[in-house]
């Protein structure tokens, strides 16, 4: 076997954001990209040689081509084992398990996440690492700053490996495995929670589930785990079989894009109990019962409330954390607990410290992300089944829950307003002018429809993490009220064109007798102060948000 010294010269947008590396299919696509930055990461986890390597993707396009060099790479970096999941796949849920299970010493997650995929669409690379979590800060600083100095990379001169189906293949020093994607995650989720308590509630009738796939990964994990283990009606999961562009669709579990399940659960009576729907890799997820939607954060929030409920966490919760932009609707429950709640920056990769100190067991983002201490990245069929087996103890409905944890802990209003492809340099003006701002705006009051509403604090938020010290700033504007109002300005770091301005509003509202108003007729408010202290129709010629959410 030849290994082969190709020279190439470094690409400058090689930086990760906030999850992994982020592009337009064509610019993965171009001769070198891939590989310099994979030599980057085989640079710096140099745990890779001798070790094991996890590899797979959420199947959309361009994923197996990208497996076939990383895998001729391996190979050429002396790495002795890799287990790849057939046909490329694996979602992200399941890498993070399989890395920790058999003591990999990392893996290589092809996806990005929930952009809409296909050859006009988005690609990504993510490196974790021997926890089974994204790499840190340091370590994607490290990746890119190696990046800036390749001159070469080095890979085998071998056949692509077959990955349809499952065996065994020994390419010199390296043995490479195609693996079934899905069993030992599935195992994983019938230790957590109560399979037989689930299943005979699904056999009597008395309940129903409809889980949208959106034709990205999850589709074969909720197969097995949905109609197969737990023995839900065939067809309860819909969009199922993966796709290279996810049926033309955006992988995004959220109200508008999951049109159809949100549809099968607003027919009444008819509607299965309980619906939901993941992302593209499998980390994200939305739940909602019939004709009632429940935020991520409030999920997060409910799980807190109700986890010693469940066998699986009948022990109790040691902390839990969420990021600076998830409402804080979980402090509330974390105070009753007298648990320790932390606010981390946005993106799965603060949590790991956390959860490995075992300072935290649940955590969560208002992006429709969940998860807990059994792996460390966010799992979306892991919040479902959480949900799943709470219904099954409770015996009350979605709605039910979540309204009665209203009454008891008060109602955030919440919603994230999305300014999308905006100027990047305006953009950075807008945050730079925004900063300058928040050192005059404590106490300062603004007027409202019901109610004036002055600030108490107001900052750029920087974290130090608790246990290694490292401090990360510059992390979104946080502004404060008395009344316990909140506003937060941040930029997105996952797209791949322009800039996104994300503005998030937040509103406590602790009368259950006003616990069904409109959320955007509650935040009106909030929103208007937001667009008058951004100034954000005379800097971005803005008047609404593209997304609300
Ligand atoms: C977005 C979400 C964030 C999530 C990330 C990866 O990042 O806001 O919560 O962790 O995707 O799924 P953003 O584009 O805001 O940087
Ligand atoms: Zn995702």
């Amino acid at each position: 076997m030849n290994i082969l010294q190709i020279s190439s010269t470094p690409f400058t947008d090689q930086k990760p954001g906030t999850s992994g590396l982020r592009k337009k299919v064509q610019r993965f696509q171009t001769a070198h990209y891939l590989e310099n930055f994979l030599q980057a990461i085989f640079n710096v986890a140099t745990d890779l040689k001798g070790g094991l390597l996890i590899v797979g993707g959420d199947g959309r396009y361009y994923n197996t081509e990208a497996i076939q060099t990383i895998l001729k790479m391996a190979v050429a970096h002396g790495v002795s084992h890799i287990k790849v999941g057939q046909n490329g796949l694996l979602s992200t849920p399941a890498v993070s398990h399989l890395i920790r299970k058999q003591s990999a010493a990392g893996g290589i997650i092809l996806s990005a996440s929930h952009n809409p995929g296909g050859p006009e669409g988005d690609f990504g690379i993510k490196f974790n690492t021997a926890n089974g979590g994204p790499a840190d800060t340091k370590f994607t600083d490290q990746v890119y700053a190696d990046s800036q100095h390749i001159t070469a990379y080095t890979i085998a001169e071998i056949d692509d490996v077959p990955l349809e189906t499952q065996g065994q293949y020994q390419l010199g020093e390296t043995l490479i495995e195609i693996i079934d994607p899905v069993s030992d995650y599935a195992d994983l989720m019938e230790q957590i929670f109560d399979f037989a308590k689930i299943k005979a509630l699904f056999g009597s009738g008395l309940l129903s589930i409809c889980f949208d796939a959106m034709h990205a990964v999850t589709g074969p994990y909720a197969k097995e785990i949905f109609e197969r283990r737990l023995n839900a009606a065939v067809g309860s999961v819909i969009n199922a079989i993966p796709q290279e562009d996810f049926g033309g669709g955006h992988p995004d579990p959220n109200l508008i894009y999951a049109r159809e399940l949100v549809e099968r659960l607003n027919q009444g009576n008819d509607s299965p109990d309980l619906g939901a729907a993941s992302d593209g890799d499998g980390d994200r997820y939305m739940l909602i019962g019939r004709n009632f939607f429940v935020n991520p954060s409030d999920c997060l929030a409910i799980m807190t409330a109700n986890a010693h409920l469940l066998s699986g966490y009948q022990l109790g919760l040691s902390g839990v954390a969420r990021s600076l932009p998830t409402s804080r609707a979980v402090d509330k429950v974390a105070e009753t607990l007298g648990i320790e709640c932390y606010e981390t920056p946005t993106g799965w990769k603060y949590f790991g410290n956390l959860l490995d100190e075992r300072r935290i067991t649940l955590c969560g983002e208002e992006s429709f992300g969940g998860g807990s201490d059994h792996i460390r990245e966010k799992d979306g069929i892991w919040a479902v089944l959480f949900w799943l087996n709470l219904v099954t103890v409770k015996r009350q409905s979605v709605e039910e829950i979540t309204r009665a944890h209203w009454a008891r802990f008060g109602r955030h209003y919440y919603s994230r307003h999305d300014y999308e492809g905006l100027d990047s340099t305006v953009a950075e003006q807008l945050m730079k002018a925004l900063r300058k701002r928040v050192e005059t705006l404590k106490g300062e009051t603004f007027a409202g429809h019901t109610a004036s509403h002055t600030v108490s604090d107001c900052d750029d938020f920087s974290y130090t993490d608790p246990v290694d010290r490292s401090v990360t700033e510059h992390q979104g504007i946080r502004i404060l009220f008395e009344d316990e109002s909140r506003i937060v300005f941040r930029l997105s770091g996952t797209g791949t064109e322009g800039a996104t301005l994300r503005v998030y509003l937040e509103r406590y509202e602790a009368n259950p007798a006003l616990h069904d108003l409109e959320t955007q007729v509650v935040l009106a408010d909030m929103i208007n102060i937001a667009r008058e202290v951004a100034e954000l129709k005379t800097r971005c010629g803005r008047e609404q948000p593209d997304i609300v959410t």
